[in-house]
């Protein structure tokens, strides 16, 4: 097919895919506790794709439509010479948005490098403001080097950082309030994602430790009154923003993210790439399109890789399903995903 012929990326329900995520890498230096079991195997580097493969890529996806690109990992940052994908993706014509989901380890030594190559936002995650706490649930993570993380990416100048926190039952569900206290002061955003059944990562039940939104909305109100707010944002998160005298200067929109409920999957307008190149058209879904074996079969053949792209569209599912009968379907892990 002609590369003019190819329409944008429209799925069987009339979605129109503008936003790719694209997991840079499988490992990461923590190894949170709902993401990844603790003796870790990660893939062999030759089954990743190069950096290169993985711009050739994005533009693909750009000369289709796609003008939104978000970075995850596992833990992007950690990918050697990731930064110069991020400043080649930054050049990329068409793309509006470059953004990055992290940890935060990396960003006290590499915030600005990020602002000069146009990463517009970032989501860092944080579950936890007690350093001995933060620890347990990542396994190997220091609090003090992510809170330096946020204060570099607030200096480089980076315009919109926002919060991202899972709240597990046992762990830190005491810590909600604090949580939003400390975004108040920060004047980031914060959103709270529900945990997802994502990989087998040994014995935890998650079906008891998830908390769901509305409970994290309840205990928040016990604090704080919060109102839906009207924007909307073409992506899963509901947002609220706090109402009347609080303290903190400026007003901070606190998200909630909710996969366990279907109430995002109408207008869903986003597709994920794994590091070794899966095509995935739905996050609780284990449907993929094998993109890496179309790039080393045809090295430089733009219109084949766009083709294949178009015609996986067909594979996007309506909606997602975590559970099969009440057992989780989704055996990929969340680092090979990128959440
Ligand atoms: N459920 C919900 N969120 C998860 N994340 C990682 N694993 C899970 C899971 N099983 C989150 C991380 C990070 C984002 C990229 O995904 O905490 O904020
Ligand atoms: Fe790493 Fe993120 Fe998974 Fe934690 S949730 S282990 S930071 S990839």
């Amino acid at each position: 097919m002609l590369q003019t012929e190819l329409s944008p990326l429209i799925d069987k329900f009339g979605r129109t895919v503008n936003y790719l995520r694209l997991s840079v890498t499988d490992r990461c230096d923590f190894r949170c506790v709902y993401c990844m079991s603790e003796d870790m195997t990660f893939l062999p580097r030759q089954q990743l794709l190069t950096l290169e493969e993985m711009l050739f890529l994005s533009q693909a996806f750009v000369e289709l439509g796609v003008n939104k690109i978000r970075l995850t990992g596992g833990e992007p940052l950690v990918r050697k010479n990731v930064q110069s994908l991020i400043s080649n993706l930054g050049k990329l014509d068409g793309l509006d948005e470059l953004l990055l989901t992290t940890n935060g380890s990396q960003l006290e030594h590499m915030s600005s490098q990020l602002a000069d190559a146009g990463v517009s936002r970032i989501n860092i995650s944080i579950d936890s403001l007690c350093p001995e706490r933060f620890t347990a649930i990542t396994r190997t993570g220091k609090l003090e080097k992510v809170l330096k993380g946020i204060e570099a990416a607030q200096a480089a100048g980076i315009k919109r950082i926002k919060l991202n926190s899972v709240i597990v039952r046992g762990k830190n569900d005491d810590e909600i309030v604090p949580l939003v206290n400390f975004a108040l002061e920060k004047g980031l955003d914060i959103s709270f994602i529900e945990e997802m059944p994502m990989g087998d990562i040994g014995s935890r039940d998650r079906q008891h430790t998830m908390v769901t939104s509305e409970e994290i909305r309840a205990v928040i109100n016990t604090a704080y009154s919060i109102l839906p707010s009207t924007e909307t944002s073409a992506g899963p998160s509901r947002y609220y923003r706090l109402t009347g005298g609080h303290s903190g200067g400026s007003n901070i929109r606190i998200g909630f993210i909710s996969p366990n409920s279907h109430n995002f999957c109408d207008t869903c307008n986003r597709v994920r790439v794994t590091s070794e190149g899966r095509l995935l058209l739905c996050l609780g879904n284990e449907n993929s399109v094998d993109l890496k074996a179309v790039i080393r079969r045809y090295p430089g053949d733009m219109d084949i890789l766009k083709t294949t792209i178009v015609e996986a569209m067909a594979h996007k599912p309506e909606r997602h399903y975590f559970y099969d009968d009440d057992k989780p379907q989704v055996v990929r892990m969340m680092n090979m995903t990128g959440g």
